[in-house]
């Protein structure tokens, strides 16, 4: 089993960090455009093999997709990041050309991958890389739901004082400080729902901590997060090559499923060897589904800006 990432940054060198580390492959394949940056970070990390005790295999590439070959998952991070005052959406012009032609590399050599999409806008860059690589719905997923719910638990856990392995709480819709919708009405503590145990003004102020929780991050480290970005990805690619079956909020095609058609958006799903294999039907109230119809226009008016890209 081969996994790629693409994009040596820190997103992608956490991501790989986390996979080899997990031995979820036997050959991890590290690609960066700027030269000698993959086979420096793969060298170092090959460096702590005998430390940590892994046998992944770790190689470094500059543009080089034919050592891809092969790959079972490939995660791509390649892109521009936010920097402080900027939102995700305002990186869509430099970052929809590059994972345009990365996706498109990526299929080339590795006809059977499942692509897992962290790049941000990442809704529209999910929904980019479905349409620019053909491939079947269900081996495209987007990288954003896992990652805002890992943000929502720890917000929670603070207020709660409790461990974040009893919390089960849900973000889906768009992954931008606007569009994505923390499902507190959902979120509990072991089964007990949080608004038993919290003020509605309380979990009012979770919900916007959760939004603009990478905004947050990007404001105190001058560029945007990586260990809970790249922890997140690997978890994706965990439960896709060991088939865990795992539920995810990630972002995926729909076709119908709550109430939207021609787009890419963060809704449960399970994740196994196939891919994102099912959609979980939540049953929202109407509140939760205005809340995700506001959330899907913003994402389409997003990917709109895609037709004007093309033409450029
Ligand atoms: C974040 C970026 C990775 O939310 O979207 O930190």
């Amino acid at each position: 089993m081969k996994i790629t990432v693409v994009g040596a940054g820190a997103v992608g060198a956490t991501c790989a960090d986390n996979i080899i580390r997990r031995e979820l492959a036997e050959e991890l394949v590290l690609v960066d455009i700027k030269e000698g940056f993959a086979e420096g970070k793969a060298l170092d990390m090959t460096q702590t093999a005998s430390l940590l005790g892994f046998n992944t295999r770790v190689t470094g590439v500059t543009n080089d997709y034919s050592k891809t070959a092969g790959s079972s998952v490939a995660v791509i991070t390649s892109g521009i990041p936010r920097k402080p005052g900027m939102t995700r959406e305002e990186l869509i012009g430099t970052n929809a050309r590059i994972v345009e032609e990365v996706s498109k590399n990526i299929l080339k050599y590795s006809p059977d991958v499942i692509i897992v999409v962290i790049s941000n806008p990442m809704d529209t860059m999910t929904y980019l890389t479905l349409k620019a690589t053909g491939l079947p719905k269900n081996r495209v997923i987007g990288m954003g739901g896992i990652l805002d719910s890992a943000r929502f638990k720890c917000y929670l856990q603070q207020a709660l004082n409790c461990s974040q392995h009893d919390l089960q709480a849900t973000v889906i819709g768009g992954h931008g400080d606007t569009t994505m919708i923390p499902l507190t009405r959902l979120a509990s503590l072991n089964g007990t729902p949080v608004s038993n145990l919290l003020s509605a003004e309380q979990l009012k102020q979770i919900s916007a901590d959760t939004m603009v929780g990478g905004a947050t991050l990007t404001k105190l480290l001058g560029t945007s997060a990586w260990y809970a970005p790249g922890a997140a990805g690997a978890a994706l690619v965990e439960s896709i090559v060991r088939n865990q079956k795992k539920v995810f909020p990630c972002c995926v095609y729909l076709d119908g499923e709550y109430n939207q058609k021609d787009i890419c958006m963060g809704v449960p799903v399970v994740i196994g060897s196939n891919g994102w294999e099912k959609i979980l039907d939540f049953k929202l109230n109407t509140e939760e589904q205005e809340a995700f119809n506001k959330s899907a226009e913003a994402v389409r008016n997003m990917n709109s800006v895609l037709d004007t890209l093309v033409q450029a």
